[in-house]
């Protein structure tokens, strides 16, 4: 009989309570995600105190749930893995105490995994055939990276956003045209009304980063011409608006991924992130992937967006390199991608 590496894993560093158990790094047997949007809908964005005890009401319960939806006892769970950075810190705190509770009253290894990280090897869950080295487009609500894999659990930044990530430009062009939290599903689903090429809205390019990204110019740009029609008492198409911004941020994060892959050697792009379930992204990124000879690949929606799965993912990879975290495990909410903070205070 083979010997399986079986990971109980939990995320809770924004606004989804999750935990999810995954078998070798690739086979999830559960994977249940409590999300608290529709709290925090109301406020126009994630409130962290309403996050943390609404993550310290439900943590239990979505823990028994993946593990009796996984068929497994404890005693064929070989590690938990939980994510301790980056993310709000009473948030993560109650997911990493929670691992700890486990981790010592089961007997079981603690691994502490870097939630980007874990965003990244969502991809392997899908695509058997994955492995590194390959070029990533992290785009989520906070964090917009470019990463070259080097390897399952080392990564080499390649770009950055310098100002929003991604999905926060998103999110506040959302809020501006008063579609609401969270802003990127509903961009997506109005800029299928709009025209794409209706407003021309700037794209930025770093000459002396030219992987990096910037959203703050295109975000001012947005709300420059929604205060220009106010001023002038013109109407505002809205699913223009949305069509025209979605379509200037795919383009960069299109240009600068391809070139960052082709410079870099990769054969492989792949893309992870809240914002790598948009539709437009995912088929302007396959076309030219196509067109540059990459093997393109990136995660079902589910997956995309947080989840307890992912991090069961990063986790087996972590545990196998022999990433072992300790009770003194601590949140770190500004962890940085490849940072190793698992062993200090
Ligand atoms: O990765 P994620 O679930 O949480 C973070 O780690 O931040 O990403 C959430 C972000 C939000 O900004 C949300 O608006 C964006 O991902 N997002 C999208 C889409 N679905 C979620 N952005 C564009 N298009 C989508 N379909
Ligand atoms: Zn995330």
């Amino acid at each position: 009989m083979t010997r399986h590496t079986t990971i109980l894993a939990i995320e809770s560093s924004c606004d989804e309570t999750a935990a999810a158990v995954v078998r070798d790094g690739r086979e999830v047997l559960s994977n249940i995600i409590y999300s608290q949007i529709d709290l925090h809908t109301i406020y126009g964005g994630v409130v962290p105190e309403i996050a943390s005890r609404k993550h310290v009401e439900k943590i239990n319960q979505v823990v028994k749930s993946a593990i009796t939806e996984s068929g497994l006892g404890w005693d064929e769970i070989d590690a938990v893995a939980v994510t301790y950075g980056p993310g709000l810190v009473g948030a993560l705190l109650v997911g990493v105490s929670a691992a700890k509770a486990l981790a010592y009253a089961k007997g079981k290894p603690l691994v502490g995994v870097n939630h980007i990280e874990g965003h990244i090897a969502a991809n392997y869950i899908e695509h058997p055939e994955l492995e590194p080295p390959f070029m990533c487009m992290v785009a989520s609500g906070g964090h917009s990276h470019l990463v070259k894999v080097t390897d399952y659990h080392t990564f080499e930044i390649i770009g950055r956003t310098r100002d929003d990530a991604a999905g926060e430009a998103f999110d506040k062009v959302a809020r501006a045209i008063g579609l609401g939290y969270p802003g990127g599903p509903k961009i997506d689903a109005l800029s299928k009304e709009g025209d794409p090429k209706a407003i021309a809205f700037p794209r930025a390019f770093m000459e002396d980063a030219p992987y990096d990204f910037s959203f703050s110019g295109l975000k001012s740009a947005v709300l420059n011409y929604l205060n220009g029609c106010e001023m002038k008492h013109l109407p505002v198409n809205k699913a223009d608006v949305a069509a025209s911004f979605q379509a200037a941020v795919v383009d960069v994060l299109v240009d600068n991924s391809i070139r960052a892959a082709v410079a870099h050697g990769c054969k492989t792009l792949t893309l992870a992130g809240g914002v790598a379930s948009n539709g437009t992204l995912r088929a302007a990124m396959k076309e030219a992937a196509e067109q540059a000879g990459l093997h393109f690949c990136y995660p079902s929606p589910v997956y995309c967006t947080d989840n307890a799965a992912m991090i069961g993912v990063a986790g087996y990879y972590a545990y196998q390199a022999g990433v072992r975290s300790g009770l003194h495990l601590n949140a770190v909410p500004n962890l940085a991608i490849g940072e190793d903070r698992t062993c200090t205070s």
